[in-house]
């Protein structure tokens, strides 16, 4: 028997997605001007950015990273462990420890990268890691790359989740949750899987992504909003690409959970550290997030505006009270006819289909941010009310906050 041609196997994947109607599509955004993108003729008003603060443009951001690169190049020409660890690196670390209450933190170059390398130096072959289903790819892929058994539990299903524990007594278990879920927008039960991690002798890892910089006093994250400390929650990671408008991502937590991952954690150890320009722009959005007050609250009065005026025109919502408004639609092929006619009156929004999400359960993912205005948001909900998605089916998704 001949031997398969991966490339050729590839491309037939890429045409069964194509007949089903699933193929993604690159886009180039020539030019961004805050919420407004500009695709070749085309100016659109985004509602897919997780630019939650709007600060991806912000003048002190921009002057911090130019003046860095002036000062110090572009690239950081090294690993972290070799010479690549500037001050720009290690006056971010300090600001995001204090920020988040936590001993120290550990910056890696992408989101995707922290949680690899978290479950990847933890586990191993015989422990447990114990997941809600509807986690990011990024921690689902960490689990299986460390060899631990995964358990994946209906969403927020803290029952469930007790049950999968209880289940291996005597594993060394992880339980992993988003703190904010990115295609949902609901919180994930916190307070409840700190009490479920103390009972049973497991440790707690909460990816806020999508919390911090939003959510809690000054903007800390979902487990300052619920009151958990390092102690309840000794292992958090968020992303520095979202609310904080910059890339890169860290963890945060014990001394000893960083001096292990500066140790063991691969995809920390094996890469170029992210360059000192960028380390110093997040470490000015760490300033400007947590003074500008009025960006968390003038996200507040968009995410009701929106609600209010989506549930007066019967839209499909989800049980989210963040930045994440997700309308549930059902059927792929729904929700990609309503992101193609919102194009057209020149609003990008995402429509979300499997398998990113699960079949059935296609949406169009819409996010909020600080930088709309409220004649924004009217616009989106006056263009919704043409698409007649009140009879859309609506998946049972999400948690009542
Ligand atoms: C919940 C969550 N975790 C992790 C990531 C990955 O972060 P990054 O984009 O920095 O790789 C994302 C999104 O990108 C996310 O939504």
């Amino acid at each position: 028997m001949p031997r398969p041609d991966l490339l050729q196997r590839l491309a037939t994947h890429t045409v069964e997605r194509e007949h089903a109607q699933l193929r993604r599509r690159l886009r180039t955004i020539d030019h961004v001007d805050g919420p407004w993108l500009h695709s070749g003729s085309q100016r659109l008003l985004s509602f897919c950015s997780n630019d939650y603060l709007g600060l991806a443009q912000h003048p002190q951001l921009v002057a911090a990273l130019t003046r860095a690169a002036r000062e110090e190049g572009v690239g950081s020409t090294s690993a972290h462990l070799i010479c690549g660890h500037r001050s720009a690196h290690a006056e971010l670390e300090e600001a995001l420890a204090v920020w988040t209450g936590r001993e120290r933190a550990l910056l890696f170059s992408t989101g995707y990268m922290a949680n690899l390398g978290v479950l990847q130096a933890l586990l191993a072959r015989g422990d447990v890691c114990v997941q809600d289903k509807l986690n990011h790819a990024c921690l689902l892929d960490g689990a299986q790359l460390s060899g631990a058994e995964l358990k994946r539990y209906p969403h927020a299903d803290v029952t469930a989740a007790a049950r999968q524990l209880a289940s291996h007594p005597t594993a060394a278990a992880l339980l992993a949750t988003d703190g904010v879920f990115s295609m949902d927008g609901d919180v994930a039960p916190l307070r409840e899987l700190a009490s479920l991690c103390a009972l049973e002798g497991a440790t707690l890892m909460v990816d806020d992504a999508h919390g911090f910089g939003v959510l809690g006093d000054d903007g800390a994250g979902s487990l300052s909003a619920a009151q958990l400390g390092q102690h309840e929650v000794p292992l958090l990671m968020a992303t520095l690409g979202k609310a904080l408008g910059c890339s890169g991502a860290f963890v945060a937590g014990p001394d000893a959970l960083i001096e292990g991952l500066i140790q063991f954690a691969r995809p920390y150890i094996y890469t170029t550290a992210m360059p000192p320009a960028l380390a110093a722009a997040a470490l000015e959005a760490v300033q400007v997030a947590r003074s500008e007050t009025w960006r968390r609250d003038k996200l507040a009065g968009l995410i009701a505006r929106f609600r209010h005026g989506a549930a007066e025109l019967g839209l499909p919502l989800a049980h989210s009270a963040s930045a994440i408004q997700p309308l549930l639609l059902g059927s792929a092929d729904t929700a990609l006819g309503a992101a193609q006619a919102l194009e057209r009156q020149g609003l990008l929004v995402t429509a979300i289909r499997p398998p990113t999400v699960p079949a059935g359960q296609a949406r169009l993912r819409i996010t909020l941010s600080a930088a709309h205005e409220e004649a924004h948001v009217d616009r989106l909900l006056g263009a919704l009310e043409t698409l007649r998605l009140s009879d859309a089916s609506q998946a049972p998704l999400g948690n009542p906050v």
